[in-house]
């Protein structure tokens, strides 16, 4: 098994109802996990964990393209190391969405690539208003991904918190640094945009919709993709 797989493989142990016995045949494991009932060995319901995985994965996919469209256009500024901080910490909620993605095998969503050019041109388009348009979209985006990151806290807690340990654990920590993003936005004089640019000044209902959408159509994978 590579280093990356082996990793994931851990990854996946670790969120299996708080069971602290060392992985030593990952591989096996991971092969026997699933009923074809749908749900683990362990109980966790498969669809759920496929649904959150791969919607969230989206997300933060999105995200990084937003924030490279951001920092193309404003990089050399004065708000690149803000913006460029924030992008840090969206490749690392991407990379380990990535990592949970191998270990519970789930799919991507099918529209990456459309995501990967949406992404960017809304993050560079907004940041073309100037740093105030690029903080509208940050607020707006990172708004939206907080309440998403909040209902899936619910849902699992409604579920069983001690099943999804782990995976809450992670939620928790994405969402509060996506809050961090958002006050950062509002620091940054995200809604200081101005007459000169009355595009920027509806920026969070227009943002919120399309993000909005991504994540369902996400959550939805191919069925959802083509039925809309
Ligand atoms: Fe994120
Ligand atoms: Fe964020």
């Amino acid at each position: 098994m590579t280093c990356a797989g082996a990793a994931a493989a851990r990854s996946l142990w670790r969120l299996r109802a708080g069971n602290q016995r060392p992985l030593s045949a990952c591989g096996r494991r991971i092969g026997v996990r699933f009923r074809s009932s749908g749900t683990t060995l362990d109980g966790i319901s498969r669809a759920a964990v496929d649904r959150i995985i791969r919607v969230d994965h989206a997300g933060e996919y999105g995200a990084n393209r937003i924030y490279a469209g951001q920092m193309a256009v404003l990089g050399r500024t004065s708000v690149g190391p803000v913006i460029q901080k924030m992008w840090d910490q969206e490749k690392d909620h991407l990379k380990k969405f990535n990592e949970l993605m191998v270990a519970f095998r789930v799919r991507p969503t099918v529209l990456l690539p459309f995501w990967n050019v949406v992404g960017f041109a809304l993050g560079a388009g907004t940041a073309l208003l100037g740093k105030e348009g690029a903080m509208a979209c940050t607020v707006a985006v990172e708004e939206s991904i907080a309440h998403h990151y909040n209902n899936q806290i619910r849902t699992l807690v409604e579920e069983d918190p001690a099943k999804y340990g782990e995976l809450l654990q992670v939620i928790r920590k994405f969402r509060d640094e996506e809050l961090e993003h958002h006050d950062l936005g509002l620091e940054h004089d995200a809604e200081r945009v101005g007459p000169a640019f009355p595009c920027a000044c509806r920026l969070r209902a227009k943002v919120s919709g399309p993000r909005k959408v991504n994540l369902n159509m996400a959550a939805r994978g191919k069925k959802g993709a083509r039925s809309l």
